[in-house]
């Protein structure tokens, strides 16, 4: 084990034996200085009960949802397979600070080498693991970039479950290999809107060449899930439950910038529906709710702007309303993303819990266009090496924006982001990015009014 000290002044990457894995995952919800707003149900307007829940999700998953326990144990079959890519690697971005010029201390930690190649895995794991355990047979999903959905496949494979996956359109189109990936894994998959379910169907007869969204496949695997008794749904974020199962992200993190003889004065991280960046920032919220000083800043596309644009409201989940209500910074439902590169932030709302955090003043966010987020990618990685994912991108740019702008006040910070992904299945992108091809999206006013139209007359939050 390494220890703090003069190493760690020129240590590149900080490392935890296997006997370090978190033990347990960090539950925020007691720790919230404004209690969570009740999820309702969709016909009655009345909060939801555990029973109607349970045709979609098994038990235990239901109680984390809610559960006010400060800490919820591993199990040890979960344990057993984090062991196989975790604990992951911290760094010190040292190439990244000298091409920079900057006075300020980079750190990233770095969730891309689990086997599917992101941060995804670490509940997919949970979820399948809790779902076998109630006797399910079959996990239905649906994907973004493709990384959810491998990372889902993949627990399934390990598990001994079925999987099957509606992957967005546009990214199915776009990333064949992630594709093929799912299927190597042993899932079975269908770009969404697909011809399977009633929710896609009722959509392809409105907008055939519609690029999909992740509202659309949720509602596509919502419905297959509700429709069959051996079937449970499975999300690879937004709910309280996925958020918790990445709080190992910041544990690990938070003994690794102690090794590093560091403590970040600002955390970074990417937001679609906030899985990667509660994993990374809720333990140290912990810290900032206790009287740390901690600058918490939430990344998001100006195509697709949750947290900087939409309003804190009651919303579906998904474009077809199968989910329940809840409370969350929202475009509506039926907004459809302009069809940018980082496929897994197109999503209309961001988890409740990070929500509450915004509205409370605990986190803050900005918005970026694709093409600075891109610069910034191909920066990282013509000093770290890695090529970044595009999700992951924007956290990298958020992070540089913070250096540049420390040096411009002639400060020195110390700055942490979460590295959520690789983008070895992102080719594409930068492809059109390295070709000039890249458009950016911004979003106008009009747009968003309109979109927000659809949660007219929904319930409004305390
Ligand atoms: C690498 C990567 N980072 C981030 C995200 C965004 O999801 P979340 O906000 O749940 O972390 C995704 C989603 O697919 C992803 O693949």
């Amino acid at each position: 084990m390494q220890r703090p000290g003069i190493a760690a002044a020129t240590q590149t990457k900080f490392l935890l034996d296997e006997s370090q894995l978190p033990r347990r995952w960090y539950n925020i919800r007691p720790d919230l200085p404004t209690a969570p707003q009740p999820v309702l149900h969709p016909g009655t307007g009345q909060p939801i009960g555990p029973d109607d829940l349970a045709p979609l999700f098994p038990m235990a998953l239901i109680a984390q949802e809610v559960s006010e326990e400060p800490e919820v144990a591993i199990p040890e079959e979960v344990l057993e397979l984090y062991s196989l890519w975790r604990p992951t690697p911290l760094y010190r971005a040292r190439r990244l600070e000298h091409a920079l010029g900057t006075h300020s201390a980079i750190y990233y930690k770095y969730e891309g080498v689990s086997p599917p190649g992101s941060h995804k895995p670490n509940t997919a794991v949970a979820q399948a693991h809790y779902n076998k355990q109630e006797g399910r047979t079959r996990l239905a999903t649906e994907t973004g970039a493709g990384q959810w959905g491998s990372a889902l496949a993949f627990a399934c494979k390990l598990i001994g479950l079925e999987c099957k996956v509606y992957m967005v359109k546009i990214s199915y189109d776009q990333k064949p290999s992630r594709r093929s990936m799912i299927q190597a894994w042993g899932a079975d998959i269908v770009p969404s809107p697909s011809k399977e379910t009633q929710a896609g169907r009722a959509i392809l007869a409105n907008d055939p060449d519609t690029p999909g969204s992740l509202g659309i496949a949720i509602s596509e695997a919502v419905e297959d899930a509700a429709g069959r008794d051996d079937t449970a749904y499975s999300l690879g974020s937004v709910l309280n439950h996925v958020l918790l199962h990445q709080t190992v992200i910041g544990q690990e993190a938070l003994v690794q910038m102690d090794l590093a003889g560091a403590f970040p004065d600002v955390v970074v991280g990417c937001v679609g529906g906030g899985s990667n960046f509660a994993g990374l920032s809720f333990p140290f919220l912990r810290e900032k709710i206790a009287g740390r000083d901690i600058d918490v800043l939430a990344c998001e596309p100006a195509a697709c702007p949750t947290l900087t644009r939409g309003p804190f409201a009651y919303d579906f989940g998904d474009t077809s309303k199968l989910t329940p209500l809840v409370a969350m910074h929202t475009l509506g439902h039926d907004f459809v993303p302009a069809p940018i590169h980082a496929g897994g932030l197109r999503y209309h709302g961001v988890a409740p819990l990070i929500s509450q955090l915004v509205r409370d003043g605990l986190v803050r966010a900005e918005a970026y266009l694709q093409s600075d987020v891109f610069a910034s990618a191909v920066l990282f990685a013509g000093s770290e090496g890695i090529l970044p994912a595009p999700e992951a991108a924007h956290a990298i740019h958020g992070a540089l924006r913070v250096a540049k702008a420390a040096d411009e006040a002639g400060e020195e910070r110390t700055i942490l982001f979460n590295l959520s992904g690789h983008g070895h299945f992102d080719m594409s992108a930068y492809d059109n990015y390295l070709q000039g091809k890249l458009e950016d999206v911004a979003l106008d006013e009009d747009e968003i009014d309109r979109a927000l139209r659809a949660i007219e007359g929904l319930p409004t939050p305390t």
